[in-house]
């Protein structure tokens, strides 16, 4: 028996990086995915990949009826939701004054209402299953020290560390078997590092040496080691868990 045995899974954002990576281990581990993507082809590509446990649904998470909509289809396809993974999320470069609205509202739409709709839809359900629930965010090492050059994405991550513990907070306090915590990866190799890398702002070379050394582990973390913390939060074994930080970041947000 694995350790996502009986659990079904909701992930925004699964259609690739860390959101793909965390889709793939709840399978392995035995749970149910549902992956909801903007990239509907490439969501249902890896749905078709991964087997019968796994499906798709076209999902913007900026749209609270398509997450209505996605819960459903969760629902239907495996008969629960008991785990909600709000990994979809955008990172584009701006300080407040040089910066665009556009990038400050895309981000906060993207990264902070968006899980806030997920979890809106979600919770009842999650409540109505009467199983043990949980819901896991991704932050960012950004959410818990912050950076110059990147103002919406900074504050729309520490907006979530927010939502989460309020959530939290509010589960525990009415008895409800939903815990909900956040997990801050580091500089991650997925296609939003690889956009970065080969945009050239820079060598691909400096980006990835200037990037691993924000980490005292001197190195890019892979998704695989962030969807190991998911689903750990994710599963049973996290019984007593919630509200936390966990870091995947090699370091990066403690040192000095
Ligand atoms: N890669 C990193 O270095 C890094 C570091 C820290 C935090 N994170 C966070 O991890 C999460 C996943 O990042 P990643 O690197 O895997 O990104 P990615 O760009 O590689 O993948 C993101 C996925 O989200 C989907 N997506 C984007 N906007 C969406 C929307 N509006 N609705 C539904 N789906 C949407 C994309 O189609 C894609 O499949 C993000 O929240 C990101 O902020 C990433």
């Amino acid at each position: 028996m694995g350790k996502m045995t009986g659990k079904v899974a909701l992930i925004s954002g699964g259609a690739e990086g860390i959101g793909a990576a965390t889709a793939k281990l709840i399978i392995a581990e035995g749970g149910s995915v549902m992956l909801g993507d903007l990239q509907i082809d490439k969501a249902n590509g890896l749905a078709a990949q991964l087997g019968t446990q796994a499906a798709a649904v076209l999902l913007d998470v900026r749209d609270r009826d398509a997450w209505e909509a996605a819960v459903a289809a969760t629902v239907e396809r495996f008969g629960k939701l008991t785990v909600l993974c709000n990994i979809a999320g955008i990172s584009e470069p701006g300080n407040v004054v040089d910066g665009t609205l556009d990038v400050w509202e895309r981000t906060i739409d993207i990264n902070l209402n968006g899980p806030y709709y997920g979890c809106r839809a979600a919770l009842p359900v999650m409540e109505a299953s009467g199983e043990p629930c949980s819901i896991v965010n991704i932050g960012s090492m950004i959410a818990l020290r912050a950076a110059a050059f990147v103002a919406a994405y900074s504050a729309s991550k520490a907006g979530l560390v927010g939502l989460t513990r309020s959530i939290a907070l509010d589960c525990a306090a009415r008895g409800v078997p939903v815990r909900a915590n956040m997990v801050h990866p580091g500089a991650i190799r997925t296609p939003m590092y690889d956009r970065y890398k080969y945009s050239g702002a820079d060598t691909p070379e400096n980006i990835e040496s200037n990037f691993a050394a924000t980490h005292p582990m001197n190195r890019i973390g892979e998704p695989e080691e962030v969807a190991r913390a998911v689903v750990f939060l994710a599963s049973d074994e996290a019984s007593f868990t919630t509200g936390c930080d966990f870091t995947v970041d090699g370091g990066g947000s403690i040192r000095s």
